[in-house]
């Protein structure tokens, strides 16, 4: 049993991004690995947008149909994340001490949990460990699965990508673009549209925050998207709507530039736009799909080793990094999937 567990907890919830004053760290004993448990010794934790939703004391998406995390966090519990570590300890007959998981371990050092918590087994490989909270991870997976089960893309066709230089939208701009697609990345600033066309291959980068931006959009896809793969919702779709082809298709993945659901916020209405377009709007959730985590995995491993899929990672050290990294994210300050190294 570890002497000392170091986590942070939930103090009051957020209306709308979670700030650093809404958590705090503390330390307590160990835990103790109970009958049929495992210990998990996080050695990275995941930073992610969806944690706002987490958050919300509401249902959310982190309820799902294969029994994985669900409902809100409780104030004062652990602030609930994805984490990669080794088993440290294990009362299982199918875990072994020194074997390397992720799962649903929490932002804290040790987590004794059941092994229902385990999302996936890290297989043994020269990569590094953080990449399975990334690219190798949920970000990667909901990017390949959300193409493979929703997309039906055909090359040749144009795939508009939101948040295109994170760590979901990078990787759908590269997996698109390896099915023959042309790629138009949207992100914010002159920093992320490069990275977006120079490290991430896209065909074209547009900066939402630039002036220009409609006129940008309107030049880099004058017969319209095939596929909007959106991770913002927002103006950046309300744009969009005008420069979808027709019989075009929307995945909603995320909902990043829209602070707060309640009220539901009012913006254009599109039913017009999808009926005279014959557009298919889509919601789409990785969790949904867990039992095709490892088909998603198994096609993205190879990728990363042949250098066909890159990457990015933004690891901040030590956990009083994590009370203000999820508004950070909102800060759209991370240049890459972001980590937190304990
Ligand atoms: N449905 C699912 O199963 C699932 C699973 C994982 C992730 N997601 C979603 O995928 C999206 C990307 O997640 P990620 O983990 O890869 O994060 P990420 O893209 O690496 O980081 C979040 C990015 O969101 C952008 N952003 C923040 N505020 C914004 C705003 N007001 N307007 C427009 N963009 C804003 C920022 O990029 P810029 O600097 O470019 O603005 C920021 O860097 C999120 O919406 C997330 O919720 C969905």
């Amino acid at each position: 049993m570890p002497s000392l567990n170091r986590q942070v907890r939930v103090v009051t919830r957020p209306t709308g991004i979670p700030q650093a004053e809404h958590f705090k760290i503390v330390q307590e004993p160990g835990p103790a690995v109970g009958e049929g448990q495992i210990l998990v010794h996080n050695h990275f934790v995941s930073v992610d947008p969806a944690m706002r939703g987490w958050l919300a004391d509401v249902a959310n998406y982190a309820v799902n149909s294969k029994g994985h995390a669900s409902g809100a966090i409780q104030i004062g519990g652990v602030m609930r994340a994805m984490a990669v570590g080794e088993i440290s300890g294990s009362r299982h007959p199918r875990y072994r001490p020194g074997d390397f998981v992720t799962g649903w371990f929490g932002w804290q050092d040790y987590c004794a949990t059941d092994p229902r918590a385990v999302v996936q087994r890290v297989p043994p490989t020269e990569l590094p460990l953080s990449l399975w909270l990334g690219v190798l991870g949920l970000n990667g997976v909901t990017a390949y699965l959300g193409l493979s089960i929703l997309g039906n893309l055909q090359a040749g066709q144009t795939v508009i990508v939101s948040t295109a230089a994170g760590s979901v939208g990078a990787t759908v701009g590269q997996l698109a673009k390896l099915q023959g697609c042309r790629t138009v990345g949207i992100a914010g600033g002159p920093v992320k549209t490069r990275l977006c066309v120079e490290e991430f291959g896209y065909d074209a980068a547009i900066d939402y925050k630039a002036d220009n931006f409609a006129a940008a959009l309107a030049e880099a896809v004058p017969e319209g998207a095939n596929l909007y793969f959106d991770n913002t919702a927002g103006i950046i779709s309300d744009a969009l709507r005008n420069h979808m082809a027709i019989g075009g298709r929307i995945i909603i993945c995320g909902t990043a530039s829209v602070a707060n659901w309640d009220p539901t916020p009012i913006g254009p209405r599109s039913e017009r736009y999808i009926l005279t377009r014959r557009l298919t709007v889509c919601g789409f959730i990785a969790f949904d799909h867990a039992d095709q985590w490892g088909e998603a995995v198994e096609n993205l491993l190879p990728l990363v080793r042949q250098g066909k899929l890159r990457y990015r990672e933004e690891i901040l050290d030590g956990i009083e990094q994590a009370p203000d990294a999820v508004a950070g994210l909102y800060r759209g300050e991370n240049l890459g999937k972001r980590v937190i190294r304990l």
